[in-house]
């Protein structure tokens, strides 16, 4: 090969890794390199860098499609100061996702508008960022989704499908009460995932309603022993933020008096 052809089927090499962006900054990089004498070995990690960052940046970017939450939440946009029962160090250190590694399990309770989803949201999204795959439902969807594999006789499949997910997100446990069928789907769930894979629930019911909406005290039992063996508990109190938002300085109450008369 002479000497003018060296490099020459580069792009042809890197076109074929699909390493796009090792390839648009090859000229670049190659002439700082000669200008500033680098060894071959920093050459070749600048580039392999940008590539790796890139891909760890869209892979994020996919997982957080795929997990299909309802909205973007973040720790960072919660604001600690109403919701004092929602203890920062708590929820920090569960946003360093050991617990994901445990295929341990986050329970979320409190009132309606209190933070729950945006709070499970905000630690799954963590997750999809790091490199998990997760998947966002209410408990009513994962239930549906699971009697149409059922019907279709596919049950196993679906349950073993799902064990892909590093964590999956049961939104809404007791907004609206489970029939028998769904109950005792929702505890497959739960069951399957037991040590397997992690679970991330909010629920605006403590446990010992859960009996009541799983329409079943021994299957509630059975579940909840599965979900809070490896989980931490976490209780948020207070107003809804949903109508503080609304409001300046106006009490909720005085806004929603349906709520305050019904309450
Ligand atoms: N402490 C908070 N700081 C910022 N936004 C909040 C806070 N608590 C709730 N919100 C917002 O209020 C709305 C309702 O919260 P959400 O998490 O859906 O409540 P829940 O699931 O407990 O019913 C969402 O838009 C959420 O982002
Ligand atoms: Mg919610």
């Amino acid at each position: 090969m002479s000497r003018a052809k060296v490099g020459e089927r580069l792009p042809y090499l890197l076109a074929k890794l699909k390493a796009r962006r090792v390839l648009q900054r090859l000229e670049q990089t190659a002439e700082r390199a000669r200008a500033e004498e680098w060894p071959y070995e920093q050459f070749l990690e600048t580039l392999l860098e940008a590539e790796v960052f890139a891909r760890d940046a869209s892979g994020a970017r996919q997982r957080i499609k795929h997990a299909a939450f309802p909205a973007l939440k973040t720790l960072e946009d919660f604001d600690w100061s109403v919701q004092p029962a929602a203890e920062k160090p708590l929820l920090l250190h569960l946003a360093q996702l050991a617990w994901i590694e445990e295929r341990a399990n986050v329970c979320f309770f409190g009132p309606p508008g209190t933070g729950k989803t945006h709070l499970a949201i905000a630690l799954a999204l963590k997750a999809c960022q790091h490199g998990s795959r997760v998947a966002f439902a209410t408990a009513q969807e994962w239930v549906s989704r699971l009697e149409q594999a059922q019907d279709r006789n596919q049950l196993e499949h679906e349950l073993r499908r799902l064990e892909r997910y590093h964590l999956l997100v049961v939104d809404e446990v007791g907004y609206l009460p489970l029939e028998r069928q769904a109950a005792n789907l929702l505890f497959a769930l739960v069951s399957r995932r037991y040590e397997r894979g992690s679970i991330a629930v909010t629920s605006n019911r403590g446990f010992e309603q859960w009996g009541e909406i799983l329409g079943d005290a021994m299957v509630a039992a059975a579940l909840i022993d599965r979900l809070v063996h490896h989980a931490t508990m976490i209780t948020l109190k207070g107003k809804s933020y949903r109508l503080r938002e609304r409001g300046t300085g106006i009490a909720p109450s005085a806004q929603a008096p349906s709520l305050r008369d019904s309450a």
